[in-house]
């Protein structure tokens, strides 16, 4: 009987494994074979798991094994994921992983070794946790020309930005609830300063123009500086903010991606993704565009998506999948933050008057020859879209007339 292995027993790995025995006879159904759980790394101890006797403490006795068909790794960070996922591949054990960070640094390195040794390196649960987002955009959409991608790629984000505007809830206690829920990564400064959706969008954009994009060369702005009134201002200007991860192609073929709070205009179905959900939007040249939904984190959403990964394996095993980006060895294809073209939404320190608002910028538009299409309202207002340079002397025209500036930021562009 061909056997799985899970690496980590954590809040995911946990759910791997409760998933696999809860449903085991729908899954070896579905693999077309029976399968046995046999293995568990981790170097905790768990006497009292119904499944002591699976858990091991280095990898090597799951290499020793010829049965072992998959490896299914829920561990987190980068180095030593990367040292068992690679030795596996070498053996031709293919590999599902729910491991962001290690495909976002090492995907086009795992994806070779894959490709060198006839098996495959899956990564479904890396990016949207229950969505299937990896496959859809490889396989169903692979006859479109895709041009953008827009995401709500973080459950704890979108969960925090959530509770503040609906529950009146602190930051504070926002977070610490998402935490509660197996939401949060184990560093939440990850999750809260956009890092998360920055490493979720970079395997989104490498997969989607094929070229490995770097978290390193990615824009990434997170949540803390959204205050309640800005929240409740938008809502009041027809939108939410939400932390948008997106890449834009160019016209001359470049890409763009960032991580940023975004005001999203009520609508795009983004802004009513609420709690704990993700969706991402993909705009390609046939589907114009398409929306996939679904739990972005939590236990059982995303050991969903590495058991299907896992059935994958089992029935593809020695074939290839041609899901795949190479390392192009210069990031020149990437376009800077400077060259996006968009809206702006601005909140300022005082209640200024609908009218005041509208009459300073209607000037600043005549002058620049943008469009004079504005909405505002006492203390806030959403302009059309314009460059960054344009957006910057809007700032400083409205600040020239007596305006003062409490926060600024993209509207997500159309
Ligand atoms: N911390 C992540 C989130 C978990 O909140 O979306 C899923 O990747």
């Amino acid at each position: 009987m061909k056997k799985i292995a899970v690496l980590g027993f954590g809040t995911v790995g946990s759910g791997v494994v409760e998933l696999f025995f809860k449903n085991r006879r729908m899954i070896e159904q579905k693999a077309g074979q029976p399968l046995e759980l046999a293995y568990i790394l981790d170097l905790r101890e768990f006497p009292d798991s119904p499944y002591a006797d699976k858990f091991v403490k280095t990898i090597d006795p799951i290499l020793a094994d010829p049965d072992v068909i998959v490896v299914a790794e829920c561990m987190g960070g980068v180095d030593f994921p990367f040292s068992c996922l690679s030795r596996c591949l070498e053996k031709g054990i293919s590999v599902a992983t729910s491991n962001k960070e290690l495909i976002a640094a090492k995907g086009a390195e795992l994806l070779a070794s894959a490709k060198a040794h006839s098996c495959n390196c899956f990564f479904e649960a890396s990016v949207g946790g229950a969505i299937p987002i990896i496959r859809p955009i490889h396989r169903c959409l692979a006859g479109n020309d895709i041009s953008d991608i827009y995401g709500i790629l973080n459950g704890t984000t979108n969960f925090i930005l959530n509770q503040m505007l609906t529950a009146q809830m602190n930051f504070e206690d926002a977070l610490k609830m998402a935490q509660e829920l197996g939401y949060a990564e184990r560093d939440p400064s990850a999750d809260v300063d956009g890092h998360d959706a920055c490493r979720k969008i970079c395997i989104l954009s490498s997969l989607a123009f094929g070229s490995h994009v770097y978290p390193e060369n990615v824009p990434t702005i997170g949540i803390r500086d959204i205050s309640l009134e800005d929240a409740a201002q938008a809502d009041v200007l027809d939108g939410a903010i939400k932390l948008i991860a997106f890449v834009k192609r160019l016209a001359d073929g470049r890409i763009l991606p960032a991580v940023m709070p975004m005001f999203v205009p009520h609508d795009n179905m983004l802004s009513r993704v609420d709690g704990v959900f993700n969706c991402v939007e993909v705009c390609a040249d046939a589907i114009d565009k398409a929306y996939f939904c679904g739990r972005g984190a939590g236990k059982f959403p995303t050991a969903s998506a590495v058991m299907g990964d896992i059935i994958e394996a089992v029935k593809h095993d020695k074939t290839v999948f041609s899901q795949y980006w190479e390392d192009s060895g210069t990031q020149d294809f990437l376009a800077p933050l400077s060259e996006l073209v968009c809206g702006m939404f601005i909140r300022f320190e005082q209640p200024v008057g609908a009218d005041a608002i509208s009459k300073a910028y209607a000037a600043f538009a005549q002058k620049e020859a943008v469009s004079a299409d504005i909405s505002a309202s006492d203390i806030a207002c959403v302009v059309p879209a314009m460059t960054a340079a344009q957006r910057d002397a809007l700032l400083e025209a409205f600040r020239a007339s007596g305006l003062q500036i409490a926060h600024s930021m993209p509207v997500l562009p159309a």
